[in-house]
């Protein structure tokens, strides 16, 4: 069984959860292009609603299904009295075809100010995706971290296009990642070591599978952080990751009577939990490349935070590069090119199924 870390500040923040203040947002985003993934329900749609109340020029929610994308349209429509700021695209984020697809059409934007990289999903069961992974591995890590290298790739040239506003990309983590003692780093590989049905359908191991997800995503929006080093007046793109508090959502979809007692009693509205997320968008340079929880910077936990967690930082970036990499050669110089704006290279990048997604890559 997968040894469980409970540490001080995690039961601080359960206790605290509902009671502490959330700011609620007021910052103009008038003119601004946003981009929120998993956007029809919980947190994301939230987070929109709040984007398109404050004066967002398009709000574009990033949704697997576009029948649930338009309920929240008229919804987030019906509560801000604003039309034609809404935009329901596919996102299906268990396929690297449709995340792919979906990159194309953002580079067709004219600037892309604002992306929030929410979607995540909680695995019960085993679930493989048409590229061969474990669908909550792929949706939590792989996908989000090849949407945030190509998001980070398209706001550096919206930040050169329209100076005068520092694009922001943020990444929705979990301050849970705390409770994985990260026993499989020891392994060759620790993808292929997780990627195994037996291993996530073990109960002993199930429900640290999320989190371990999202430890490897802090570590590797840590890493993407370093693509746009702050230098002098700032980065020229913001990246930073944030944990919005235990809410309610459909995060947990399969919940028996025992969480759905401990959410009544602790979790906070989705509302919040969406201020949150709009919390970390505008918040400065210090928050670089950093991690917030109840919307300030928060410290690292030693899983990060440490000689062990540096070197597993660097292994399990490694091993999600390579992932990428294989499937998308050139991908990395590609990305590294286009944020120092040498837009020759974008064209350099191959892919192993662009016959099958018809991809330009533009
Ligand atoms: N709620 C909490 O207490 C809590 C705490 C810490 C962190 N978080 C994080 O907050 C974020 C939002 O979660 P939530 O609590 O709002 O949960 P939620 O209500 O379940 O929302 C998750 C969203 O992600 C979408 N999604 C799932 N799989 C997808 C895929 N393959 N492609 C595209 N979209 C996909 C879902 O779409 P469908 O509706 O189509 O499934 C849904 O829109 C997640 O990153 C979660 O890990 C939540």
């Amino acid at each position: 069984m997968s040894p469980i870390n409970i540490s001080w500040n995690l039961i601080r923040s359960l206790l605290i959860n509902r009671w502490i203040a959330t700011p609620y947002p007021t910052a103009s985003f008038d003119g601004k292009t946003i981009i929120v993934t998993g956007s029809n329900t919980g947190i994301g749609i939230e987070a929109a609603r709040h984007f398109t109340r404050l004066g967002a020029h398009r709000v574009i929610l990033a949704v697997r299904n576009l029948v649930k994308g338009e309920a929240a349209r008229r919804n987030i429509e019906t509560s801000t009295l604003r039309l034609n700021v809404v935009e329901v695209w596919h996102l299906d984020m268990a396929s690297f075809v449709s995340v792919m697809e979906f990159v194309e059409r953002v580079n067709g934007l004219e600037r892309l100010d604002v992306c929030i990289l929410n979607a995540a999903c909680m695995a019960m069961k085993w679930n493989a995706t048409e590229d061969g992974w474990e669908e909550s591995l792929q949706v939590n890590l792989l996908s989000t971290v090849l949407l945030a290298l190509h998001m980070l790739a398209k706001q550096t040239a919206s930040a050169r296009a329209h100076p005068g506003y520092t694009p922001r990309l943020t990444m929705t983590v979990s301050e849970g990642y705390e409770m994985t003692k990260f026993t499989q780093r020891g392994e060759p590989n620790v993808l292929q070591f997780l990627n195994r049905k037996e291993y996530m359908e073990d109960p002993a191991n199930m429900w640290e599978y999320y989190l371990i997800e999202k430890l490897f995503l802090m570590y590797c929006g840590r890493e993407i952080a370093k693509l746009v080093p702050a230098e002098g007046t700032g980065p020229p793109v913001m990246v930073n990751m944030v944990h919005p508090g235990f809410c309610h959502s459909e995060l947990v979809r399969d919940s028996g009577i025992g969480y759905s007692v401990f959410a009544f009693l602790l979790a906070k509205s989705s509302e919040k939990g969406g201020s949150t997320l709009v919390d970390a968008v505008v918040k400065g340079v210090e928050s670089h490349g950093e991690y917030l929880s109840f919307c300030e910077i928060a410290q690292y936990a030693w899983q990060i935070e440490s000689e062990g967690g540096e070197k597993a930082q660097k292994k399990m970036w490694g091993e999600v590069v390579g992932v990428l990499e294989a499937k998308y050669p050139g991908m990395m110089q590609s990305i590294t090119e286009q944020i120092a704006g040498n837009e020759k290279s974008a064209g350099n990048e191959k892919s192993t199924d662009n016959e099958k997604s018809g991809i330009l890559w533009v």
